[in-house]
């Protein structure tokens, strides 16, 4: 166990969708849900997304909440090759706070030249997440805001170390040709699933924020 808190933060329509299947996602929630997933953001030391995230939809990361948090979390991509853009809001940003390129080792010193941190996570193909999570550790990192998308968050899912959900469902159905919220598990056996311990259930405008933990 790192000891690092990770919540995965998941905007879901109905019927568990993050994206139309030609990726289009912004935006399922509702402005309310949205000003609340902001507060989420400023409540964790750090917020991640995978890189297919990052060029999907170019965010920016950062909490914006009324008013500003006194410290914005540490921005980190799992990014194993340093596929990040040196044009992206994100590296664009980052005298605005701290970014992170977290690789499978490979030096990426374009990005690194550009302000951005580079965190050497593994030697495998993918960045690993058991060492994402020791050296978030080892910079101080208490707790992290896993915003997606679904094959990042199915990889955190699958190594056990997600201890909370935060799921805003909006009510709308986009269709089992939209993106799914979680990339493939590869279960064989419904035991082996994780089961979830619903803590909370909050109506947030038109939408709902349910809160699970491990059980
Ligand atoms: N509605 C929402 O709340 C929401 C939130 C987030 C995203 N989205 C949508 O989701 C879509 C993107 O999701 P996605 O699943 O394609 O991409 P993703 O999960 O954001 O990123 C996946 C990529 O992360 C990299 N990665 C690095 N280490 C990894 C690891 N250990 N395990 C898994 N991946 C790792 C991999 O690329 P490398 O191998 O190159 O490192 C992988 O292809 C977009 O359409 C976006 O709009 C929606």
């Amino acid at each position: 166990m790192s000891g690092v808190r990770v919540t995965l933060k998941f905007a879901t329509s109905l019927d568990a969708r993050i994206a139309l299947a030609d990726g289009t996602s912004q935006w399922i929630t509702s402005s309310e849900s949205r000003a609340k997933a902001h507060e989420l953001r400023a409540a964790h030391d750090a917020v991640l997304v995978g890189i297919g995230t990052v060029l999907a939809d170019d965010p920016l990361l950062t909490a914006r909440t009324v008013p500003l948090p006194k410290t914005q979390p540490v921005r980190i991509v799992a990014d194993s090759s340093g596929r990040t853009p040196i044009g992206s809001r994100l590296v664009q940003s980052v005298s605005s706070g701290r970014v992170v390129v977290a690789t499978n080792g490979q030096p990426q010193d374009i990005l690194e030249r550009s302000g951005v941190e580079i965190w050497r996570c593994g030697n495998g193909i993918r960045m690993d997440v058991h060492a994402l999570l020791r050296r978030a550790a080892a910079e101080g990192i208490g707790s992290i805001l896993l915003e997606g998308g679904g094959t990042l968050a199915a990889s955190f899912i699958r190594a056990g170390v997600v201890d909370e959900i935060a799921w805003f469902v909006a009510p709308i159905l986009i269709g089992g040709d939209g993106l799914p919220a979680l990339g493939g598990l590869g279960l064989t056996e419904l035991s082996a699933a994780t089961r979830w311990k619903p803590v909370a259930t909050e109506r947030i405008g038109d939408d709902v924020l349910n809160t699970y933990v491990r059980s």
